[in-house]
């Protein structure tokens, strides 16, 4: 009756995980969400917008005080200048900005790299857009672009790059002189950028997240893509933005206004009153964060699996090569079963099957629930 526009896709294994985990009982390290509240005053702030009566439509681009309040913490921490009437639109999560982004610029022939792992997302998107995924892998342990390998990738087809840093799954974040690589090659083969950066504040051990608004021509030819889900620990709110240069947020617009149309007023509201009461809240996430991380990496101390401490993002990869050389999806679904913990096999966030043996463990959890979780890995 219909042919399937996407035959490949099942349900997401996070939500397969996720249903595994609550089946079994077990502890679930596989979804990227917090188990802990976000501040009070950013709920309390909800709360109160939604009986005080902002409960209808919000302006298509946003509220204006929201994306005021963007443009004021883009200049305060990245040294970044742009216009919330032109520049900054918010939007219902950061995937609904990418899947604007890719479906305004990408038609049907023209090719999108996608650097392999990659958020599950961005394939689907380019897709349906009739455009064709290029996708190129990036190789353990340092998880870093190939940029010789995307040089030989890029064809007269080549309409678009997308990005992301601080990374997801392997938390690996980009570098300065990355950045600069990428603005020469898209500069100079006229490429479009999507720059997922939803886990700009959570970097570690005194890296520093560079995003791509920071070099001026990434700048002009970019959609910097951001999720207040992730900042501000409320993934269930699906509120987001994305900055790009006037032309190219106009066309985003356009999409925008007839996939969604608006985000959430009330949780707009909210954002920005908490944005303009604590601007640098933000700054302040990483500490807790890379604590979280170190209680977890240090617990595992006994394993066998072996790690490198993640350099961002809330994931930390660990590799069961010593252990097992099985397939990483079963291995998943059996230490879920038989150890109570529940990750996600990495080899799902590429095309084609990595020779790594790697689980990605979110560690956005209690510590009573990090900790428990590696003594259970600790007797594997
Ligand atoms: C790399 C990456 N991009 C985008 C998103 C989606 O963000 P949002 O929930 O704001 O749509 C996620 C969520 O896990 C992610 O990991």
């Amino acid at each position: 009756m219909l042919q399937s526009k996407l035959p490949d896709v099942g349900t997401t294994i996070f939500t397969r995980m996720s249903a595994l985990a609550q089946e079994h009982g077990a502890l679930n390290l596989s979804q990227g969400f917090p188990d802990f509240p976000p501040p009070h005053a950013l709920r309390a702030a909800l709360a109160r917008h939604a009986l005080e009566g902002h409960n209808q439509y919000a302006p298509m681009a946003g509220l204006p005080a929201l994306r005021e309040a963007i443009a004021s913490q883009l200049r305060r921490h990245r040294g970044v200048h742009c216009d919330p009437e032109t520049e900054i639109t918010v939007v219902p999560g950061a995937t609904e900005a990418i899947y604007c982004a890719i479906t305004a610029c990408v038609r049907p022939g023209e090719e999108v790299i996608l650097l392999d792992p990659c958020y599950d997302s961005y394939r689907p998107a380019v897709i349906l857009a009739g455009g064709v995924p290029v996708h190129v892998p990036m190789n353990a342990p340092a998880f870093a672009p190939d940029w010789e390998r995307i040089e030989q990738a890029i064809s007269a087809r080549t309409r678009l790059l997308v990005i992301n840093s601080p990374h997801n799954p392997t938390g690996a974040v980009m570098s300065r002189e990355d950045l600069l690589q990428l603005e020469e090659l898209v500069t100079r083969h006229g490429l479009l950028v999507v720059s997922d950066e939803v886990y700009e504040y959570l970097v570690y051990d005194g890296r520093r997240h560079h995003s791509a608004l920071q070099f001026a021509g990434l700048r002009e030819r970019c959609f910097a893509v951001f999720s207040f889900g992730k900042t501000f620990g409320v993934t269930g709110w699906k509120t987001g933005y994305c900055v790009a240069p006037p032309a190219l947020t106009a066309e985003l617009r356009k999409v925008h206004q007839f996939v969604c149309f608006v985000a959430v007023t009330p949780v707009q509201q909210a954002l920005a009153d908490f944005m303009t009461a604590e601007p640098d809240y933000a700054l302040t996430l990483a500490a807790g964060y890379q604590r979280k991380r170190d209680l977890f990496c240090a617990a595992l101390a006994d394993s066998r699996f072996t790690l490198q401490p993640s350099a961002g993002s809330y994931f930390q990869l660990l590799d069961y090569s010593a252990i097992s050389a099985s397939d990483d999806t079963v291995l998943c679904e059996q230490w879920t079963r038989e150890a109570g913990v529940a990750s996600i096999p990495v080899s799902v966030f590429y095309q084609q099957r990595p020779p790594q043996r790697l689980l990605r463990f979110c560690f956005a959890k209690q510590d009573e629930q990090l900790l428990r979780a590696a003594e259970r890995l600790c007797r594997i």
